[in-house]
Formats: structure tokens, sequence, C-alpha cells
């Protein structure tokens, strides 16, 4: 298995085969496949949503996913939950500076650590956000995860993604979303990893309507890649785990299930690289709001208001002038979960370390620190601003983001984060407008 290639494009109709021949011609599933392979429909949406909203793939493969024994509890994710408590959240704001990698042998389902969330897989609805730190392979073992599309976000480390459907390799700044349910191993590229991963149980991930700006700009849907077919036709010793409902379970494979000789459908892993999105801000004044940033959303019921949006803050130039260059103060209705893969970020002098991660929830003020502030409202704004060699993201949820235990209590938290905010001199003069 080998075989690395992308087809571009976001929910086309792929077609790929990893032999000559080995797709169907006319039909999904004709009475013989070419090769002798199984046909097999994995759907990640409704069968009757919108055309343009569906998402189902055809595999061709050696064997059907099917074959398998039943499964029993696996205990080998224990950081890993969806446990997010129902009582209060603390309105104040969290930040926390990167989690240690491991000294044990940890792979990337191991070394899954929960840190906050929201809704339920079960209601098909929210989001589980989750820091990765890993520093072996999975070994002998595939997962998928029938709770959610998972969007994966390396801070650190190359990450090989071998999929039923094809192999992603991806380094930071870049990203990959697998589909739900989609089988797949992590391969690390060197020796250690270190990450974001959301999981998506709402409606799956698409690019951002344009609206005004227009057919092209943000995260054009050419630079979108899906891998191409390509099969592993081993037998052996091997384990699934799968996640559904929150638990995990496993069962024993004598063969790989990354047995897929050719596919064609929307249903696909995919990845984008973040340094290619075509960021748009104010050439007059003001700074805008931070959804001109979105990467990719998952809409909710309610129109505008998305289960999450994924966006991003990387390298840009600020021209605005006379004006307050950097994001404003600001309470928001949305949750607000950030992370830093390099740099700095622009709203932030110190503090908020690539790898790290900070919290402002509902109606928690917050914005620049001191130092920013002080800085941009005596910056010499006649000149363009060029913020070079960053990337900070953010998961923005329309739901409140509660912190796992394990967040609460982790070493990583910083117990001074207020104090970017408590050195605001007053400058207010009634004389003097
Ligand atoms: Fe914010």
């Amino acid at each position: 298995m080998t075989k690395l290639d992308y087809q571009t494009g976001f929910g086309n109709n792929c077609a790929t085969e990893a032999l000559p021949g080995a797709l169907p011609v006319g039909r999904n599933s004709p009475q013989v496949c070419p090769y002798g392979l199984y046909a097999e429909q994995l759907s990640g949406t409704a069968f009757t949503v919108p055309r343009a909203e569906g998402r189902r793939s055809w595999l061709y493969r050696i064997r059907p996913a099917a074959l398998q024994k039943p499964f029993e509890p696996f205990d080998g994710a224990r950081s890993w939950t969806q446990q997010f408590g129902d009582g209060p959240v603390t309105p104040n704001r969290l930040r926390w500076n990167p989690v240690e990698i491991p000294v044990e042998p940890t792979d990337f389902i191991e070394g899954m650590i929960t840190w906050a969330g929201n809704g339920n897989s079960n209601d098909l609805s929210g989001v589980s956000i989750n820091l990765y730190a890993a520093n072996r392979s999975m070994e002998n073992r595939y997962f998928y995860n029938a709770d959610a599309e998972m969007l994966i976000v390396p801070q650190e480390g190359r990450l090989r993604l071998a999929t039923e459907l094809g192999l992603i390799d991806i380094e930071p700044c870049e990203i990959a979303v697998i589909p739900r349910g989609l089988r797949f191993r992590v391969e690390l590229h060197g020796t250690i990893a270190r990450g974001y991963m959301l999981e998506n149980f709402g409606s799956v991930l698409r690019p951002p309507e344009l609206g005004p700006i227009g057919s092209n700009g943000l995260a054009n849907v050419r630079d979108f890649q899906v891998p191409v077919a390509c099969y592993e036709d081993v037998e052996g010793d091997f384990e699934l785990i799968a996640k559904f409902t929150g638990a995990f379970w496993r069962t024993a494979l004598p063969h790989s299930p990354l047995d897929v000789v050719a596919w064609h459908g929307s249903n696909a892993p995919y990845k984008y690289d973040l340094r290619r999105f075509n960021t748009i801000g104010s050439i007059s004044y003001d700074h805008p709001d931070p959804c001109i940033f979105t990467v990719l959303t998952s809409p909710s019921d309610t129109p505008g208001a998305a289960n999450m949006d994924f966006a991003i803050f990387p390298p840009r130039v600020l021209a605005m002038e006379n004006t307050f260059r950097p994001p404003w103060f600001h309470r928001n209705i949305a949750g607000e979960f950030m992370g830093l893969i390099r740099g700095v970020y622009d709203a932030k002098a110190e503090g908020f370390s690539p790898g790290g991660a900070s919290l402002h929830n509902c109606m928690t003020a917050h914005g620049p620190d001191v130092e920013t502030f002080e800085k941009a409202s005596n910056a010499d704004i006649s000149q363009p601003h060029y913020i070079r060699d960053t990337m900070a993201f953010m998961f923005e949820t329309r739901r409140v983001i509660r912190p796992t235990a394990a967040a609460l209590s982790a070493s990583t938290l910083q117990t001074d984060y207020d104090a970017a905010w408590l050195g605001f001199k007053k400058h207010f003069n009634p004389a003097k407008p």
C-alpha cells in the first residue's frame, strides 16, 4: 500500500482504481464485480438529503467490512471520553500550555486526551475537542469512529493516515478530515506527533458559502485533496478498534481492512493545506468578524448558527487605516476554542505557545492583551503591517464549550491567564475629546 497521490475537489464524485478496470461500469453493484471484489456502500449522510449535500461512496474490496467477529469493550483509550458534564461551566478565561509528549509507547488512539466538548454523538449534534500526543505508529491496529467525522490538525510531526480509500500525508499547517465510520491507521513519519483533533457529531464539514465574496476566495475547492485508491492484501493478527456511543470496542481481524481496490463517490477523506487559504480582510478600516477566516463549517438546523466553524488566522497583511488593527475586545454568543500551530497570535503578546490552547466561552469578555493594545494604539498605521510565520486556529461552536475534568485539572492550565487583561490603564478624560 504505497500509492500516495491525490485527486482534487470537494464532495464531488471522485473515481479511482488501483487496478485497471476494477471500477464497475454502468452499475454500482454488478452481479459479479471485476477481480472478484465485493461491492459495498459507505454513506455519510441520509439517503434523501438534497443532492448537493449528499455524501456516499461505493467501495470495491477484497472482503466485505461485515466479515468480523463480535466487538468487546476496549480500555486502551482511557483519556478519550465523551463526558463533558452537565453542571455549571466556569465563565473564566482558560489557557493551557502544550501537552507533554508521552514517555511510554503511545499511539494516536492511546494518546488522545479529550479537552472539551458539547452536544452528543447520539443526537448527531455538537463537538468533542481533543489533543493528541503520540510517539509511535498504530501497529497492527485499525480504527473507525462511528460517532463523528474527525478533523485532524497537526501541530508537531508528520502523520500518514492509511485509510480504506487511500493514503493521506499531513504535516503541521495541513489538516485532514476523516469521514464517520471510515477505517484507518495512523503512522508517524518521525518520532513524535502532537496536535488537535475535533470530532464533529453534527452535519458534515464543508466550505462556507461565499455570499458577496463571489466565486473565489477563502479555501478554494480545487485545493482540497482526496486520496487515490490503494490497498493492502495482507493477512495476520490485526485488531479493529471502534468508537461508538462514546465508548471503545475491539475485535480481532485476520486481515487488513484497508483492502479497497477501487472506489467512487463523494464520501471520502481529504486534506487541505492551510497555507493555500486565500485570506480576505478589510482594505479600509476596522477588523472583520472572524467568520471571514472560516475554512470549514458544519451547519446546524438554524441558518447561520453553525454547529461548528473551523477558522484560521494565517499570515496576512493588515493595511486598514485610522483604526485599531488587531482583533478587538469582544463578548460573543459563540464558544471559542483556540489553538496555535506555529508562530505568535496577533492578539496576544506572550503566553500562547504553539501546541497550547485557550477557551473563551459565551459572553466571556476577552480580546487583545494589555501589551498588544498599547502597541496597536500607538503604532504607525500609515504603513501596512505584515504578520508572517503564524498559524492560529479556532473551533467555534454555537453551544457552550464544556472543558473536561482532565482539562480543568491539567498541570498545563495557566493560573495567571487573567493577568493578560489586568493592567489596562484609564485613559478617559472628559475634558479631552
Ligand atoms: Fe474571541
